[in-house]
């Protein structure tokens, strides 16, 4: 008997199917099908034909590929009894609950004493689908690994795109060919990482940015995933995402994956990001919809551990002079916490550099109509502090270990660490008006361990239930944790701790497909980069931090009169732009000279947008090619022009085009020609605005 299921979401379809009592394959995921598609038939279609040298019939790639049912490639589970003993399961349909918008499948073995849920939900509006399985055991098991319901990929495809990256250079796009064989990712540090982000695109032949059939997956955990892409020797290809293999440290009743996101388009990698972004801003990330994102400042490339009252009241005037709305102070004001080496634990203000508490700086930074925001780094411990010498025995792992930053890790899934945690920072936000926190996590765990994690969203639920309205940013060395499962704890991410605008430049254009702009922290760094060492104009940093959630991060002091009143201008600007910047549809532009990286912002009613179009090379060319936009309507006529003409450096002979006119041209011309842009000199931000004509 065949059993048939199917989810829809706004503009897409998931069909499985089953034979007799086995486990189902995904048949069908893509844009929406006439509902009168008949499943038998799809089946019918999809039949392979088989070689020789193989068993006589074709194995299913299940939704948790079996050994039992001859599956030869990546099996969807590893399990073992509590002797090491492996667990190959044979699970039989036993029953599902369907409603419009959830699919609960449950599938037993009832001679191992185990039940397999799936459980699928389709998010209508958001067009995203949402997938978890649950593996439950009469007696204890070992869980090694468990996937994600397995999606089958569109054999329509020729690659797989993920994203590589370290500290300061994150999100580094990587392109795999799919061959026969196994390409896996995992991230064994702890945490998501700076290396394997848990994001995943599949684009089908032919699909380009913003054209195309392209498929999106997106786990969203936090204490580090495995991903499996396959490719069997009959052509098909399975994707698997779940937890690090081997993070479930001790055996249980009861295992589960977190949550699988997946998304298709028909709109190339850029459609797929705009669903994703859209679905986080408007249903994944606490934030009150209307909530104004304000202009941050933090202290950290300022004064480091160097906190002195009277500098940080000088700082904080003028940078709310120049424009910040909240002040977060950063490391270095707890006790004895003058350097990265000493203090992590012990969460009380240090006496010395704030004699009468933090009091007087707030209240300072409050004169300036400010609000005020603090750093913490609460699962980490510093061998030299008073919470070490009381509890050695709070660490992961062992006292010889290598550190790492000069610090342990805290086990969190500890109950009286828990709970020393949680009255640690409690005491801190009752003390001080703090509406803002900056949770950081300077260094990998010394082995995978998935109840870290769960107890790490624990508590930050239990502190956000404490103090409603309080944000979080998730910083981990800059992107080291950044995901769907911290997103639904925290409001906003620390992307990179390069400020480097270049660099910056391109590693939010590759997160942007991930992370919607109110989320995405991007901070007007020193004059001179701290970790890359090079000197950028204002206007080009300025312009760069712009484009997301905008904030400053150097001594203010140091701005020249000229810097100082063009940061306050781009500022200006994005205040009054910010509002519709946050619902607006970004499109990235990819421009066939390569050292142009650019993206278009257009408003939701679509009368008006903004282009900031990057140089972040050389161009190839003697004069860049012309930049096709995208994303507006060909048969209106726009207004357009350079806003920041002045602030252009360039060779450029020429006073013409766009530099100097207001143009007026239709959407199909800006879409099919595009916009020649001037010639100018690396690092430098063209932004251009458009208004559709009356
Ligand atoms: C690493 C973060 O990424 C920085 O922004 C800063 O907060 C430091 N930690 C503080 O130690």
């Amino acid at each position: 008997m065949i059993k048939q299921w199917r989810l829809d979401t706004n503009n897409q379809s998931l069909v499985l199917s089953s034979s007799g009592n086995r486990l189902p394959c995904v048949i069908y995921w893509g844009k929406s099908l006439p509902s009168h598609e008949s499943p038998d038939e799809m089946i019918e279609a999809s039949k392979k034909d088989w070689g020789d040298n193989l068993i006589d019939l074709v194995p299913e790639l299940s939704i948790l590929p079996e050994q039992s049912a001859n599956f030869s490639g990546q099996l969807g589970s590893k399990m073992r009894d509590i002797n090491g003993q492996l667990l190959s399961s044979s699970f039989v349909f036993h029953s599902d609950k369907v409603s419009a918008n959830s699919l609960t499948l449950i599938y037993k073995d009832k001679e191992l004493g185990l039940t397999y849920t799936a459980k699928i939900d389709s998010m209508e509006e958001h067009d995203v689908f949402a997938l978890e399985a649950k593996i439950e055991s009469k007696s204890p098991i070992i869980m090694e690994w468990l996937s994600a319901p397995v999606i089958e990929a569109s054999q329509n495809s020729n690659e797989i795109v993920g994203y590589g990256g370290h500290w300061g250079g994150e999100f580094r796009r990587q392109i795999t060919p799919w061959v026969t064989g196994t390409h896996l990712r995992e991230s064994r540090v702890g945490t998501t990482s700076h290396a394997h982000f848990p994001g995943l695109l599949i684009p089908t032949s032919g699909s380009s940015e913003n054209s195309g059939s392209c498929y999106g997956f997106h786990y969203g955990w936090s204490g580090g995933h495995r991903m499996v892409a396959e490719q069997l020797q009959d052509g098909r290809k399975q994707i698997q995402f779940g937890h690090t293999e081997n993070s479930e440290l001790s055996p249980g009743k009861s295992f589960e994956t977190a949550k699988l996101y997946i998304t298709h388009s028909g709109d190339g990698a850029g459609g797929v990001g705009r669903t994703f972004r859209a679905f986080v801003s408007n249903s994944l990330v606490d934030l009150p919809k209307d909530s104004i994102r304000p202009v941050h400042y933090n202290c950290w490339e300022a004064v480091y551990f160097d906190h002195n009252i009277e500098e940080l009241k000088e700082i904080a005037t003028i940078a709310a002079e120049i424009g910040a709305e909240r002040f977060v102070l950063d490391d270095g004001w707890f006790k004895g916490r003058d350097t990265a080496k000493t203090s992590l634990g012990d969460w009380s203000v240090d006496d010395q550099k704030y004699p009468e508490g933090m009091h007087p700086l707030v209240k300072h930074i409050h004169s300036t109509g400010m609000t005020f925001g603090l750093w913490f780094e609460p699962e980490m411990v510093s061998p030299d502090s008073d919470l070490f010498r009381s509890h050695p025995e709070w660490i992961m792992g062992e006292e010889s270990q290598a550190l790492g930053r000069g610090q342990y890790v805290l086990d969190i899934s500890i109950k009286a660490v828990q709970e020393y945690l949680f009255e640690s920072i409690d005491s801190i936000l009752n003390e001080y008006p703090i509406e803002y926190v900056k949770w950081d996590h300077n260094r990998v765990l010394p082995y995978p361990d998935a109840s870290q994690t769960r107890a790490l969203y624990s508590l930050l639920g239990r502190l956000r239930e404490a103090h409603p309205g309080l944000e979080i940013e998730s910083c981990s060395s800059g992107g080291g944790r950044i995901d769907y499962g911290i997103l639904e704890h925290t409001q906003r991410v620390w992307l990179s701790d390069s400020n480097d605008a270049l660099e910056r430049l391109r590693i939010q254009h590759e997160a942007l497909i991930w992370l919607p702009l109110s989320v995405t922290g991007s901070h007007v760094g020193p004059k001179v980069c701290h970790t890359s060492g090079r000197e950028l104009s204002m206007s080009f940093r300025a312009w760069v931090a712009a484009q997301r959630h905008m904030g400053f991060e150097m001594d203010p002091r140091e701005l020249s009169s000229k810097d100082k009143k063009l940061l306050k201008s781009v500022t200006l600007w994005w205040k009054q732009n910010r509002e519709w910047m946050m619902s607006a549809n970004i499109l990235r532009l990819p421009c066939i000279d390569k050292s142009v990286i650019a993206e278009i912002q257009v408003n939701s009613k679509g009368d008006h947008f903004v282009v900031f179009a990057g140089q972040n090379a050389a161009s190839e060319l003697s004069s860049s090619a012309p930049l096709v936009l995208a994303g507006l309507d060909s048969k209106s006529m726009y207004n357009i022009s350079l806003l920041n003409t002045k602030e252009i450096k360039s060779l450029g002979k020429s006073e013409e085009g766009l530099l100097t006119k207001k143009l007026m041209l239709s959407g199909q011309f800006l879409m099919t020609q595009g916009l020649q842009l001037p010639k100018v000199f690396p690092a430098n931000m063209m932004v251009i605005e458009g208004d559709k004509a009356a």
